[in-house]
């Protein structure tokens, strides 16, 4: 039997000009996005796509995906960079190739589901701004999620791609719920919903090769539309998964340019070109072209992000992945929320608690933002349930789950658990089984009123829709409201060199400075550096006033010491109130995990200090996060186990209640502000 998907090689002509394949696996590049999301925590700056923006134009990519998923967030979070305009600049120099998104559905680019009108918005104005494809998933695979935002994609008759989120519960495709027939039907699903192309979305690599081959042959039989795959290196199965997925003939195929791939990223293009050269799937693709853009990305960009990839390991790949069927990122985020609770010794109790908890939850696959959901809920249960209580400390995320408020779960959840989760749950204690957002009030009007007088468009309000706190900081450093902190600040190659130059000094031992001139006071320019040699460690002071940068100063410190931010122009806080929050958290030395950008990082200013002498029952943070919201103010009567504070850690809102009864004496932070694990949040006395 002739088989047309397979691999065959079918003309001998390996030059430039070599004559078309019969059937070209189609390429969609990710170095823009998911790309420097895996390795450099989504810090990729606009500037520095400009410089192979043209070059990449001419590969002939079937897209390039350059914009959602946790760009929204950290652009205008850490980098001082509106979203929207990324969109506008990159379109000026890529007029060919269409430009894809990553949508969270109805979750948009945030980590809740917004309302409709809200998610209506900023579908259009994301198609407006330039964005062709979009690829939508929802987390729980429930398409009902996907209604609203479609029915938009499709009206601007931009091209949906519909993902079905790969997940598994035992080492390979099988088993009661994720099976072959539940991505069969599936897909039909999505088809029946008018997909363009269908997308299998492997967010942590956990798709083997022979597992790949039969799910693109199941599809490819079941449904007409294109079948896209896409799947994480992490576990290192991905290219071999790429390579059985094009004889069984995938139609898309995601990968990186090669300084953007492997570890958490994606394989990269060059040697599947290499491997389909000749080949009735020839790419068609000019790897010397490839090799162009590559130099660009070495010599001009790389020098910036290489320190934030995560070199703790030597190996690339984390066969983690294949021991647990766990996303690394997940992963990773559940070592670092462990590890600033001072409790990574608990690790294998997490691994242990989280299937557990996941099959509690209702087997919900483990994607952005679900894999949170259950790692922090894990977490928690880990961390403070003892042997007469489980789930002492519910996430508010896992009671809006349990609620029905992401959608409908793969099995259903454990009863006890819901009942407990929605024990006086604001929105009522019954479960929803209506689509979602049918129960969410408007917002976007709020919204506007909310920005009069700082927001200037739609686009600016729906920064702050769907990121209140942080948008709202944004929308004041764009309109000079503001400063920015120095530490959303790029950094120019100049700096770079400069830092490079002084942990050479280190290695060599000479990192003894001869003072030639007095140094100047520090100013608020002042950035620190940490430098690491060996076991030692060094803080090392560097600022810029209006020349080349001069070291201020490098003291060494203990190995080991919390690496802290620079608060060089900040009073002293007043000395030893015994509640006085520490003057700056902790930070951690690289941002978390590539899925989940960190905290945002300490404010500069010193936090205001609690009143001296307040007597009562402290209320301390449990872990570092940033205040969301108090619900109670100074003088109010509040009742022990009342909810007092809305704290976010990792992403997740935890709801801290009074640990006493009485009236509250003092309140130490306000909305937004970060905080370290111990820190007094307020005081009821
Ligand atoms: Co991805």
């Amino acid at each position: 039997m002739s088989d047309h998907n397979q691999v065959k090689i079918t003309n001998m002509d390996y030059s430039k000009e070599r004559p078309a394949a019969e059937n070209p696996v189609k390429i969609q590049d990710l170095s823009l996005r998911d790309g420097h999301q895996s390795l450099f925590a989504t810090r990729g700056r606009t500037e520095d796509m400009i410089p192979v923006a043209e070059k990449m134009d001419e590969v002939g990519f079937w897209a390039v995906e350059t914009w959602g998923g946790a760009t929204f967030d950290t652009m205008h979070r850490f980098l001082n960079e509106d979203p929207w305009e990324r969109i506008r600049t990159l379109k000026r120099y890529m007029t060919k190739t269409p430009f894809s998104m990553l949508l969270r559905a109805q979750n948009l680019v945030g980590y809740r589901n917004y309302a409709d009108d809200v998610a209506e918005a900023f579908v259009e104005r994301a198609a407006e701004n330039g964005m062709d494809v979009f690829r939508t998933f929802d987390a729980l695979n429930d398409y009902r999620n996907f209604e609203t935002v479609v029915k938009v994609i499709k009206e601007y008759g931009k091209h949906f791609q519909g993902c079905i989120c790969y997940t598994m519960t035992e080492p390979r495709m099988g088993g009661d719920v994720y099976n072959i027939d539940y991505y069969v039907n599936k897909a039909k699903d999505l088809e029946a919903m008018g997909a363009d192309t269908i997308c299998i979305k492997d967010m942590a690599g956990l798709i083997a090769p022979y597992d790949a081959y039969e799910i693109v042959k199941a599809l490819k039989a079941a449904v007409k539309a294109p079948i896209h795959l896409h799947s994480h290196f992490t576990s290192g199965m991905s290219p071999m998964s790429h390579l059985k997925a094009i004889e069984a003939g995938v139609d898309i195929i995601d990968t990186c340019m090669s300084p953007y791939a492997y570890r958490t990223s994606h394989a990269a293009i060059e040697p599947l070109v290499m491997t389909l050269i000749g080949t009735n799937r020839d790419t068609g693709f000019d790897i010397k072209q490839l090799a162009e853009i590559n130099e660009i990305f070495e010599k001009k960009v790389m020098p910036k992000y290489k320190h934030l990839l995560d070199d703790s390991k030597v190996s690339i790949i984390d066969i983690s992945v294949l021991l647990h069927q766990t996303p690394g990122g997940m992963l990773s985020n559940l070592v670092n929320q462990l590890r600033e609770m001072d409790a990574l010794h608990k690790i294998d109790e997490v691994y242990k608690e989280l299937p557990r908890v996941r099959k509690e939850l209702g087997q919900i696959p483990l994607v952005t933002p679900t894999s949170q959901i259950v790692g922090i809920q894990t977490v928690n249960n880990v961390l403070f349930d003892d042997e007469n209580e489980r789930y002492k400390m519910i996430t508010g995320q896992v009671k809006d789950l349990c609620y029905g408020l992401y959608g409908k779960t793969a099995i259903p959840i454990d009863p006890d658990v819901q009942k407990k989760a929605l024990a006086g749950y604001q929105r009522g204690e019954e479960p929803i089984t209506c689509r979602p957002a049918e129960v969410l009030e408007p917002e976007l009007e709020q919204a506007k009123s909310d920005t009069e007088g700082l927001a200037q468009d739609l686009d600016d309000v729906l920064t702050y829709a769907i990121y209140p706190i942080t948008g709202k900081r944004f929308l004041k450093w764009k309109y000079g409201k503001e400063d920015p902190p120095i530490e959303v600040k790029p950094r120019t190659l100049e700096e770079i060199k400069s830092e490079e130059d002084l942990v050479k000094l280190a290695k060599l031992g000479k990192l003894v400075r001869k003072v030639e001139k007095k140094a100047p006071p520090k100013t608020d320019a002042l950035r620190t550096f940490s430098v690491f040699v060996d076991e030692e460690y060094f803080e090392v002071g560097v600022e810029e006033p209006g020349g080349s940068p001069i070291i201020s100063y490098v003291q060494q410190l203990p190995a080991g010491a919390p690496v802290s931010m620079p608060a060089p122009a900040a009073p002293v806080a007043p000395a030893a109130a015994p509640a006085a929050p520490k003057p700056a958290a902790p930070a951690a030395p690289k941002p978390a995990a590539p899925a989940e950008p960190a905290p945002a990082p300490p404010k500069p200013e010193a936090p205001a200090p609690a009143a001296a002498g307040v007597e009562g029952t402290p209320l301390k943070a449990p872990m570092p996060g940033m205040i969301v919201k108090y619900l109670k103010q100074v003088g109010e009567a509040v009742n022990k186990g009342e909810t007092m504070v809305i704290l976010e850690a990792m992403k997740m809102e935890n709801a801290l209640s009074s640990p006493a009864g009485g009236t509250v004496k003092a309140i130490n932070f306000s909305s937004g502000d970060s905080v370290a694990k111990d820190d007094v949040l307020c005081v009821i006395g």
